[in-house]
């Protein structure tokens, strides 16, 4: 399997970025108009994000955004604060419950695809299957499914217009979901966020509509594509499959490799904190820093062979859901939602295969990296029969 020579993911060029350097390994690059300092070896990207007294993760310009008021774009100490209101709801115990539906959930798309005789992984599975975990653990009615899935894919679609607009519409319906639990409380997600409190302090309104917006940008599209690249990746490589469907215990060290390997999000991003000198560089407060998590994760420096797809690395320090107190609060949610697919497509269609006729596209973003679409054909036991052939 060569991603590379596909163009899929630039690891070439990432590869000449980190070899070019011992001395300079940070680059003052622009990058479709976008200038600022551009991290490529694991060791800075590594500092960028457990030094967040240098890289700041707060918007440099105040905004009523609910995204950027949200977690993910703060600094401590308001950034401990929000952690620790949010973090129960993610933690081992709650997630590890949610296994037997999110299984239901997966069986109930594969049937659906069985009987249409015809499975588009994307549209089919990848997709829909994060969307709906989150809209049923926030506590949206079943009817407004539909309705969520669209703003889920315009909040990560090209369209600004749209964006900005659907933000708008999410405010307005999260606030009156938000207004009801607080009169009558369920046992969602949103009811606790509205419940919530630390150090006698509650979610402000916009915190908490920017909390679930920020759910649905940062938890749908990077588990749909994890899960797609799980599937390029076994599909290309028999061995693997054959220790997987021989050992099924080794689905998850197969996507710890996943995420190294064709990491879901290949560049989050920063702000310099003050001036200071990094491998020579003198970098000023306010410059924009990119951390390319795609190219720390093929570090040669720290992963032997990285552009070999090896289930038995060990250790696997990759950086696919970053590090420090940023790692992503979703993770073992992802974790869990990627292994319980695999789990089903192995049991179900050992054979399945990706039907390379169609083009391999990457979706039309430098910060996350996935397929445009993935037919499969769902082939079960017996020397690849499919099952609707
Ligand atoms: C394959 C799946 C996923 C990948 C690759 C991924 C990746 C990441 C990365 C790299 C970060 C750190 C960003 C930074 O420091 O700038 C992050 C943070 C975050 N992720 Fe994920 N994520 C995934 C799934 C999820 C899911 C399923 C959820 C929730 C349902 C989620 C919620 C979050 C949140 C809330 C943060 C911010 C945490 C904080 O600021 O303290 N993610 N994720």
């Amino acid at each position: 399997m060569d991603w590379n020579a596909a163009g899929i993911i630039p690891l070439d060029t990432y590869r000449e970025k980190r070899q070019h350097i011992p001395v300079e390994p940070v680059y003052y690059e622009e990058h479709e108009g976008v200038t600022g300092w551009r991290l490529y070896r694991y060791e800075e990207v590594k500092l960028a994000f457990t030094r967040h007294d240098l890289f700041s993760s707060q918007d440099t310009q105040p905004s009523d955004d609910p995204i950027e008021s949200s977690i993910l774009r703060t600094d401590p100490p308001k950034h401990r604060q929000l952690r620790m209101l949010v973090s129960k709801a993610f933690s081992p115990r709650v997630i590890e419950a949610m296994e037997s539906s999110i299984r239901s959930l997966a069986e109930e798309l594969f049937d659906r695809a069985e009987a249409a005789g015809q499975f588009e992984l994307m549209a089919d599975l990848a997709s829909p299957l994060p969307v709906s975990v989150i809209a049923r653990m926030l506590g949206v009615p079943n009817e407004d499914f539909e309705r969520f899935k669209q703003w889920s894919e315009d909040l990560v679609g090209n369209n600004g217009e749209r964006f900005q607009q659907c933000q708008q519409e999410m405010t307005v319906y999260f606030k009156e979901i938000a207004d009801e639990r607080r009169r009558n409380p369920q046992d969602d997600l949103i009811t606790k966020l509205a419940e919530a409190q630390v150090e006698g302090e509650k979610l402000s309104e916009i915190e908490l509509i920017g909390f679930c917006i920020l759910l649905l940008v940062a938890g749908n599209e990077t588990t749909t594509n994890l899960i797609a690249s799980a599937f390029l990746c076994i599909d290309g490589l028999p061995e693997v499959r054959a220790e997987l469907l021989a050992n099924r215990s080794l689905i998850p060290a197969a996507l710890e490799e996943v995420f190294r390997y064709c990491s879901p999000v290949q560049l989050t991003y920063r702000t310099i904190k003050e001036d200071m000198e990094l491998c020579g560089h003198q970098l000023r407060a306010g410059d924009p820093a990119f951390l390319y998590i795609g190219s720390a994760n093929h570090d040669e420096t720290v992963f032997e062979q990285p552009e070999l797809f090896n289930l038995h690395r060990n250790p696997n320090p990759h950086v696919g859901l970053g590090s420090g107190i940023h790692y992503c609060l979703g993770a073992q949610l992802a974790r869990l939602e990627a292994r319980v697919v695999l789990e089903t497509l192995l049991e179900r269609f050992p054979n399945f295969r990706v039907d390379h006729t169609v083009p391999l596209e990457r979706i039309e973003s430098n910060m996350m990296f996935g397929p445009k679409r993935l037919p499969v054909v769902l082939a079960g036991d017996g020397a690849g029969v499919s099952r609707y052939a």
